[in-house]
């Protein structure tokens, strides 16, 4: 194995986009920013220097950190933000994973321009599962906002109401011609006639679930959130902010131009955002630039069909070597209420004295001032609690007709997790709002998504139907709008790890817990020490 030493200067960076310029936050300049490439095992360095007027923190979202929260990157989770002028050395091996993840900013809604794709390639000589492909291309699917991202979200904090939605998507940080703006160029993959191309598809819009599609193509789809699956053929896949999709596409169709389109899936409550489909061009090599494309139209915003038959398709891969290893046993059953809720707020004038808040099992997270990690580490008091509820507060009926004035309590309350236990959660939608999709995120961990339906979860028949055989194993799933998904995973991991919608807008608005996994007894079980150079608060 290799180390591989990446250095990121985060710099402002003036960007086009939408035919107006504005200064964007960039990690070398680039936004999308570098791919960062490594073999499993390998160990990773990653020198983040701050030149930016912000507190900065990277994620690499989906690598499992063993013993190493230390790099996991969520600002005030895991470690303090890197102030202005400061840097930090992001240092992890990758134990046990190969495929596609990607990086982000972790802090304020930097993210919406900090990102880029992690690829793991599997141990040398090791090959893919499936037939290799001739290329390989990462697609970076993302959003774009006219306004300052910052200003957005401060903006709808102050006056308790929701964000704007961008004015664009992307595909490689480019929306493609748009009405007001036509002559905008969009991305354009280059292929050869009957060569097979792996496409690399990473979501990493802030606010949005996407649908991805190419024009007479179809994709099979081989991995997600870097854990192969049984491959399957589909003409459109769903990946939400922070899911990751292999595919791959066979360039046996005549030669010609044909459209890519990534556009926004929100089943409930509709917001109009289905003008906005990103698209780019799949180009055959000789083919005249002139000449037509051939055109897709991309599944209706409100799609729940398509939705559903997708991700009921996924599962994992379950063979000799990639065995599917799902906790049957469950030490800790849980189950999580996820929603937006209505708090009190005198000072929100827009929101008419109350503001949207959301909750896990009635509780909005506060973010605390110095990192959870350290705390936990040094034994600091008075920074978290460890009462997060395993269970909602008080029973109703999830997807119905919430009662009257509820309203969320606050706290930084963790839940505690002995080394090596065995956890269900059962992620529960409510309608408190309204129903909405959540696509929750575990950092630390995957997880096998062993069930998933719609109204209430009903312990005694839901959990007979779960499927303990070849559940898909990700770290990123989709709460369905009314409804429900149950997950599982061992707490084989020690430290202090965020779970989260990732949905940015929920994030911020406090739908985000952690969990806190102690230490087992064996030598190898507890967290390494701090690096020396941890940034301070
Ligand atoms: Cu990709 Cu806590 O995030």
């Amino acid at each position: 194995c290799r180390v591989r030493r990446y250095q990121f200067n985060v710099v402002m960076k003036n960007t086009n986009r939408l035919c107006s310029t504005k200064s964007i936050v960039t990690v070398n300049r680039k936004s999308p920013g570098p791919t960062i490439y490594a073999r499993e095992d390998d160990t990773v360095l990653v020198r983040v220097v701050n030149h930016v007027k912000y507190n900065v923190s990277i994620h690499w979202h989906g690598v499992r950190q063993l013993r190493n929260g230390w790099a996991d990157g969520p600002a005030y989770i895991t470690q303090c933000p890197i102030q202005p002028g400061h840097s930090y050395m992001y240092n992890f091996t990758i134990t046990g994973q190969r495929g596609t993840l990607l990086w982000h900013a972790h802090i304020l809604w930097l993210r919406a321009t900090v990102h880029g794709a992690i690829v793991i390639l599997p141990k040398l000589g090791v090959p893919y599962p499936f037939p290799k492909p001739d290329h390989e291309s990462v697609v970076i699917l993302g959003e774009w906002w006219k306004s300052d991202t910052e200003a957005v979200i401060n903006e709808a904090l102050k006056s308790g109401l929701a964000p704007n939605v961008s004015d664009a998507h992307t595909i490689n940080g480019h929306p493609g011609p748009v009405p007001n703006c036509p002559s905008t160029v969009g991305y354009t993959l280059s292929v050869k006639p009957a060569k097979t191309y792996m496409l690399r598809v990473i979501n990493a819009a802030l606010n949005e679930e996407l649908f991805f599609k190419i024009a007479g193509h179809k994709l099979t789809v081989v991995e997600v959130d870097a854990t192969y699956v049984k491959p399957f053929k589909t003409n459109a896949i769903l990946i939400a902010p922070g899911q990751t999709t292999n595919v791959i596409v066979s360039a046996n169709q005549n030669a010609g131009k044909y459209m890519v389109a990534a556009s926004p899936f929100m089943d409930t409550p509709t917001v109009a955002v289905d003008n906005m489909t990103a698209t780019a061009t799949l180009h055959y090599l000789g083919t005249l630039s002139t000449s037509a494309t051939t055109l897709t139209t991309p599944p209706p915003q409100n799609a729940t069909p398509v939705a559903n038959n997708f991700i009921n398709s996924l599962r994992s891969l379950n063979s000799n070597l990639y065995p599917t290893k799902v906790p049957l046993k469950v030490d800790h059953s849980l189950l999580f209420t996820v929603g937006l809720g209505i708090n009190p707020c005198p000072t929100c004038k827009a929101g008419n004295g109350s503001r949207v808040v959301a909750n896990i099992n009635n509780v909005t997270f506060v973010m605390p001032t110095t990192a959870l990690l350290q705390a936990h580490y040094f034994n600091t008091k008075g920074v978290f609690t460890t009462d997060f509820p395993g269970k909602p507060p008080f029973s109703f009926n999830y997807t119905g007709t919430p009662p009257a004035n509820l309203q969320t309590t606050k706290g930084t309350k963790l839940y505690k997790l002995p080394y090596n236990a065995t956890v269900q959660v059962v992620l529960q939608d409510t309608g408190i709002v309204a129903p909405e999709n959540h696509p929750v995120h575990l950092h630390g961990f995957n997880f096998f998504a062993v069930g998933r339906g719609l109204g209430n979860f009903n312990p005694k028949t839901d959990a007979k139907k779960f499927n303990l055989v070849d559940p898909v194993e990700r770290n990123t799933i989709g709460v369905p709008s009314g409804g429900w998904v149950a997950i599982r995973f061992r707490a084989d991991n020690p430290g202090v790890w965020f779970m989260h919608c990732h949905l940015e807008v929920h994030t911020t608005w406090g739908l985000k817990m952690a969990f806190l996994v102690e230490n087992g007894k064996g030598s190898n079980e507890s967290i390494l020490p701090p690096p020396k150079d941890l940034p301070k608060c």
